[in-house]
């Protein structure tokens, strides 16, 4: 098969890698793809957004399944457009990936099925909003209703930073038109813990659990960020908050999407809270977790083409989905200064080291060829990730291959999966 992977993060690095395990793939695309990718994949010069570019491109090589990786052109519709095309393609449609493009939509859509959720009331005056914040309880969150480069949550602790937070968010449009409307809910206390599926519109496999952290300093300080490093499996996702969430969150959301006349096919990812009422979640995303995915897949067995024709087809219930029975850590190693400002080109030394290494990768994320090789390009650079027996293992394993790689400016956290020393 001919494969076209869109996207150019650590994300699509891993899901490459994974795809490049397979027997039925014989040649791979990325359109853009980034410096880490081109070791598995053609990578050609067409931004995800290019919906006409990429399915001319698709047709012209007979791509016969295209991997849709990053988030704004699924609830752009880029699915819509490859289908209309006669390309197979996997992700959601364009009504479906709304779970992830408008909270406002997927709020409404967990009271209305009764899916356990943090209680809310959805805005697009923002006099109204102000109005409801006088009597409301505090700390409370803030959310925009659109993509906003996952920034679009505000957690304030007191009216008048929450007055300050809807003026941002629905006045001053900090992030744009995703405020046009926003959600307004209660703050929940808890492990945060991201369990990613794959869907069939009817079917759904969980993959293994991992726990994320969003913030950009040691003990959680700092700027949020996209992600700066990431274990699997969360010890926090026991057996039962598994029976929990089997019997009221995941079904319950394929069912609830079937039954709006929107099915959705591709990969949800609950962002969930273990509050002490029990799992709730707090967010959905329509794509694989950016750096999740980075330690869930080297822990899949399953040949991830057979599970998205699989979801394409309807057949997933004949997957058998199976994880290793060990565990993943990620550690994100950034440029001083991300999420804000931060300089970019510098060389990257000692990504050689991990060729033939079992159990070790480095996925690019912001990273360019140059003519002296490899340089920074991004905020986020690379993930190093490594597997372990359990999960203090492949934190040290992990932690130990970080000194392997040198660039100027680079940071990373170092207390990624300390959490587990807790249980
Ligand atoms: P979201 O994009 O909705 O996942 O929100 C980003 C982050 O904000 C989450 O990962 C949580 O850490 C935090 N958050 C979102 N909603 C809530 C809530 N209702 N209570 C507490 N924290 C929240
Ligand atoms: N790691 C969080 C996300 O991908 O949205």
């Amino acid at each position: 098969m001919k494969i076209l992977i869109v996207g150019s993060g650590g994300r699509e690095h891993a899901i490459a890698w994974k795809i490049a395990q397979s027997p039925l793939a014989e040649k791979i695309y990325c359109a853009p793809g980034n410096a880490g990718i081109e070791e598995y994949a053609e990578c050609v010069n067409i931004g995800a957004m290019e919906f006409e570019k990429l399915v001319a491109f698709a047709k012209e090589k007979e791509i016969d399944l295209t991997v849709i990786g990053m988030d704004d052109p699924l609830v752009g519709g880029v699915v819509d457009a490859f289908e209309a095309a006669g390309l197979r393609v996997f992700g959601p449609r364009k009504n479906a990936a709304i779970l992830e493009g408008s909270k406002a939509f997927s709020k409404e859509l967990m009271k209305k099925y009764h899916i356990p959720t943090a209680a809310y009331e959805t805005f697009d005056d923002p006099a109204k909003a102000l109005a409801y914040l006088e009597t409301a309880k505090m700390p409370i969150v803030l959310k925009a209703d659109g993509l906003a480069l996952g920034k679009g949550v505000l957690i304030c602790q007191n009216l008048e930073e929450a007055r300050a937070g809807v003026k941002e968010i629905m006045e001053d449009k900090k992030f744009g038109s995703a405020g046009n409307q926003m959600v307004i809910e209660e703050f929940m206390t808890g492990r945060e813990v991201s369990v990613l599926s794959f869907v069939d519109g009817k079917t759904i496999k969980i993959m293994t659990s991992a726990q994320d952290h969003k913030r950009a300093g040691d003990g959680d300080t700092g700027l949020n960020t996209g992600g700066m490093g990431t274990f699997s499996p969360s010890p926090f996702y026991t057996p039962q908050v598994d029976a929990f969430c089997k019997q009221y969150i995941y079904q319950a959301t394929v069912d609830a999407m079937a039954k709006e006349g929107r099915p959705f096919k591709g990969i949800i990812f609950f962002g969930l809270m273990l509050t002490e009422e029990g799992p709730k979640v707090l967010e959905y995303n329509a794509r694989f977790g950016d750096p999740e995915t980075q330690v869930v897949l080297p822990r899949m067995k399953n040949d991830i083409v057979e599970v998205f024709e699989a979801c394409i087809d309807g057949t997933l219930d004949q997957i058998d989905l199976q994880f290793e029975d060990n565990a993943a850590v990620c550690v994100v190693m950034a440029s001083q200064g991300y999420p804000v400002k931060y300089e970019k080109g510098f060389a990257i030394k000692g990504l050689e080291q991990f060729k033939d290494k079992e159990g070790y990768y480095v996925f690019h994320a912001g990273t360019k060829k140059a003519e002296a090789g490899i340089v920074t390009n991004g905020g986020r650079v690379l993930g190093v990730t490594a597997k372990g027996e359990n999960l203090k293992a492949a934190r040290a394993n992990a932690y130990e291959a970080v000194k392997w790689i040198a660039f100027e400016n680079a940071f990373y956290r170092h207390d990624i999966g300390k959490a587990i020393d807790e249980v």
